[in-house]
């Protein structure tokens, strides 16, 4: 397994922020996710500095959807990065988490009248309107108010991304945003101007995720600044806000070859000004919104290796206390992922086994065929780059409780989210009688 930020082997341990994987399960028992907070900062300080946020008055707005407990909006505002959210419960989380909701980005296809009330009336920074109806009803509701909201338009830009491979054009297939093309873009435009309380701050696309080419962003910059030079030249409005999603890939297995953040960041920044000074339009403040690679490789989960089943000449299954209910991206969509088993992380790994969560279903499979250093029952099984999408989708699914939350830096380990309890998993029910 690669060992990322402050990961590494004492004594034939696995440590984590300095502390032994041993003593976490100790005090928090598993499974358990586990954060490394030195790398968290460390990834969002690389982001703010190559991509220019204090510089150039650039913006990074961390994904929210990746991982969003309220120790991630704290830390996040500490080092100066804005906030996306996509529903109420996030913007509310950020809220009662303290994170200035001037700096919140608020996404969504279906944004209920209750969502757009509760963003205007908290004062979100920006609304991302995805579509006609959203257009009217925000005008409306901060008309309620007496106030004007400001907006960012979603484009969809013809390009769609997804790890190796992109297409360049058609990918007008999508719930999101307004398709240029078939001049939904610029009606979008000319509707927003002509509405009164709402104003159009910006363009927005996302392109995909997991993405390692910068080929496909760049030729996002192109088609969207092409986009704000067609605006301005036909209604006269200038756009000063270009936001280009997130996306960009991570180190799952050795499959992945992502690029370094400075390399990512400066190659964007470059085509920008190459586009700014080609179409003569003024730069734009430019905004990203990256999640995975903020916090995938900062999260660690930790198992217990319970029952074994080993089926000669077919397979050896491995059962952990988890499963598809804290990581649902095996079963969802194959993710791979590299494991190690923690109280031997320093041993060769030379025996192929299949890890397989605990849920009544076939499928939930965490790890197919990996190489661990043998495998026994009380085993800690730590699996890396569970940081997002992992937390952010576990789900109750056999009445599973969500796991505890840990964040580790210089030798501590803080509880930053309780184990869900079996009376925090009935409290809704209200049953018959
Ligand atoms: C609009 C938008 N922004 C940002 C992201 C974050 O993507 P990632 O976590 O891959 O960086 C997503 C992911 O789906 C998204 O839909």
């Amino acid at each position: 397994m690669k060992l990322f930020g402050s990961m590494e082997i004492r004594e034939n341990q696995l440590y984590i922020g300095g502390v032994p994987t041993s003593e976490l399960v100790k005090e928090f028992a598993t499974p358990l996710y586990v954060i490394d907070e030195a790398l968290v900062r460390d990834n969002c300080r690389r982001y703010v500095k190559a991509f220019k946020v204090n510089e150039n008055k650039n913006k990074v707005a961390y994904a929210g959807k990746a991982f969003l407990p309220f120790a991630m909006c704290q830390l996040i505002n500490e080092e100066g990065l804005c906030l996306d959210v996509v529903s109420g419960g996030e913007l509310y989380t950020a809220h009662k988490s303290g994170f200035p909701l001037e700096k919140v980005l608020f996404h969504g296809n279906n944004k209920t009248f209750e969502e757009i009330n509760m963003g205007i009336s908290l004062g979100v920074g920006r609304f991302v309107v995805d579509n006609f109806y959203e257009i009217e009803k925000i005008s409306e509701i901060a008309g309620k108010y007496n106030t004007t909201q400001k907006v960012y338009l979603r484009i969809t830009p013809g390009i769609e991304a997804h790890t190796h491979d992109y297409i360049k054009t058609g990918q007008i297939d999508s719930k999101f945003g307004f398709t240029i093309v078939n001049g939904d873009a610029i009606n979008a435009v000319k509707k927003v101007l002509e509405m009164p309380n709402i104003e159009l701050a910006g363009l927005h696309a996302h392109i995909g995720s997991q993405i390692f080419d910068v080929k496909p962003y760049e030729d996002e910059v192109e088609v969207m600044m092409s986009l704000i030079k067609e605006i301005k030249d036909e209604t006269g409005h200038i756009i000063t806000e270009l936001d280009l999603g997130g996306g960009f890939g991570i180190y799952y297995t050795e499959a992945d070859n992502p690029r370094e953040t400075e390399e990512f960041c400066e190659l964007i920044l470059n085509k920008a000004d190459e586009v700014a000074a080609k179409l003569n339009i003024e730069l734009p403040t430019l905004v990203i919104e990256p999640g995975r690679s903020i916090i995938g490789n900062c999260g660690t989960t930790l198992y217990t290796v319970g029952s074994i089943k080993d089926i000669p000449n077919v397979r050896k299954y491995a059962a952990v206390d988890g499963g598809m209910t804290d990581n649902i991206r095996p079963s969802l969509y194959n993710a791979e992922y590299e494991c190690v088993i923690a109280n031997r992380a320093g041993d060769k790994a030379d025996e192929k086994v299949t890890i397989a969560g605990k849920c009544c279903e076939s499928g939930d499979i965490l790890l197919t065929d990996v190489k661990v250093s043998g495998i026994n029952s009380g085993d800690i099984l730590a699996v890396s780059t569970t940081g997002a999408y992992g937390y952010s989708m576990s789900n109750n699914y056999n009445k599973i409780s969500k796991p505890a939350v840990a964040f580790v830096k210089d030798g501590n380990a803080k509880l930053v989210c309780r184990r869900e309890s079996y009376e925090d998993m009935i409290k809704n029910e209200l049953g018959l009688y």
